[in-house]
Formats: structure tokens, sequence, C-alpha cells
């Protein structure tokens, strides 16, 4: 999928069937329907877009929402401490937005799949019509309560990001296959208390969790520090693996 990014570093999703409008002026359609990611185009004001074929990060940053979305700092962590690879099927919920979905899709590929269960059916629709408007093939998007059921069975990891994560414990284990992963992304370490108790309980090996504090660096000619405003708290992320 393409994207036009201006002078400013603003992003737009490239429309083939309209014209290009925005501050800095506009580009015919004509002018761009054959261009391909590197090319450069001009407004009518002289002002250069760039093409670029969009990566993840991207077309999250373009798509539709009406909730928080988790970043990519835990996104990143949940993936590695996954191992997560082609192929692999992943079980999310709820799916808000869609954004660890996209990401999860992006790293299964087109021989995985992605069943994301979201109990809002208005939050769904937004999520579906972002699959949709990205062209995903290996995404599902459930309106489902996943607390009623996980429908798939032999899933290499389940995401769970929705309040009270344990009373899903023995479904998650039910439909994972023996190796797979549980992972949960949770605001309160109250939630990660009970979490623990409840993975042992339930079967669960190698449960751990942690915190992924990351800090920018500023680079100033007088000198270069970490930024004095941060990211203070996101989520503590669990894991637990069925052995
Ligand atoms: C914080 S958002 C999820 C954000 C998302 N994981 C992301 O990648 O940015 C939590 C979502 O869980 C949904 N939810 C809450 N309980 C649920 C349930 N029992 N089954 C499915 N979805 C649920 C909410 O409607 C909400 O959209």
């Amino acid at each position: 999928m393409l994207i036009l990014i201006d002078e400013r570093g603003k992003k737009y999703l490239l429309n083939l069937e309209q014209d290009f409008q925005n501050d800095l002026g506009i580009i015919k359609k004509e002018d761009f329907q054959d261009c391909v990611p590197g090319d450069t185009l001009e407004t009518h004001m002289g002002k250069h877009i760039k093409v670029v074929k969009a990566d993840v990060n991207d077309l999250i940053e373009l798509m539709q929402r009406r909730c928080s979305i988790l970043l990519p700092k835990d996104i990143g962590i949940v993936i590695s401490y996954t191992g997560l690879g082609c192929g692999d099927r992943v079980v999310d919920a709820g799916t808000g937005a869609a954004a660890i979905s996209l990401h999860f899709a992006n790293v299964v590929g087109n021989e995985g799949k992605v069943y994301s269960y979201e109990i809002r059916e208005d939050f769904a629709q937004i999520a579906q019509s972002n699959i949709d408007q990205f062209k995903l093939k290996n995404v599902e998007i459930k309106n489902k309560d996943i607390k009623e059921g996980i429908d798939e069975e032999d899933v290499d990891l389940v995401f769970l990001d929705l309040p009270r994560p344990y009373e899903l414990l023995e479904l998650v284990y039910e439909s994972l296959k023996t190796g797979g992963w549980l992972a949960v992304y949770a605001p309160y370490i109250e939630q990660v208390q009970i979490l623990h108790r409840i993975s042992k309980k339930v079967g669960f090996s190698e449960i751990n969790t942690i915190e992924c504090i990351l800090r920018e660096i500023e680079i100033k000619v007088k000198g270069t520090r970490p930024k004095t405003r941060m990211v203070g708290h996101t989520g503590y992320l669990s894991f637990a693996r069925k052995l």
C-alpha cells in the first residue's frame, strides 16, 4: 500500500480515485496514477510530496480509531518474548482499533492468521474497516465477547488486553498448542498478582512479568541526554507458556 508524505512529514493514504489536496497545494490524479515508491510528486504550489510504501506503523498512524492503542515498545516485546513467527496463528482480545492485530498480521504473514475478538460492535466495525482498507487477508475480526469462548484450537499465541484477563485463563490454556504462549497487557499490578496465582493453578509454566520503560534521547548542540518528559507507565506485560 502506498502513502504520500509531505515536506512536514504529514502522511496521507494514496487515493487513486481523486486529486490529492492539502494546504501545500493540489496534485491532479492523472499525475500519480503510475507512481512508484521513491517518486517525488509536486503540488501546483511547488511543494514536494514523497511516495512511500507504507509500513505497519504508517498504517496504524493513518487508521481510524476511537480508543487508546498499544505503543510500539510494548508490541515489540510481546512479539520478541513469544517468538512469534511466519505462519503462526494468534488470538487477540480486545481488538480496539486493531493496532497490535496489524503488527501480529505483519509478522505471521499470509501463511498465518490473526483472530481478533472485540465485544463492542462500533469498535469491531472500525477495526474491520481498517483491515479492509489495508486489504489484509490474514486478520479476522470477531464481534464477540471472548469470555463466552475461544473458537480456535492449537493456537501459538493468545494476547489479552481487556479488563480482568485472569477470568480467561482456562479458556486460553485449552486453545493453546503445547509450547504456545499467553501474553497479557495489564495497567495495574493487582491484576498481575491475580494473573500469576491463577496461571499457576491452571498449569501454565515460565510465568513472568516485565515493564518496559523507554527513554528518548535528546541531541542538542549544548549536550545530549534523555528527554525530561517521557511516558512514565503504560502497562505490565505478563507471559506464560503451555508446556
Ligand atoms: C485497550 S483496548 C485494546 C487495544 C488494542 N489491544 C490495541 O492493540 O491497541 C481494550 C478493548 O477490549 C475490548 N473488550 C473488553 N472486554 C472484552 C471482551 N470480554 N471480549 C472482547 N473484547 C473486549 C474493549 O471494548 C476495548 O476495545
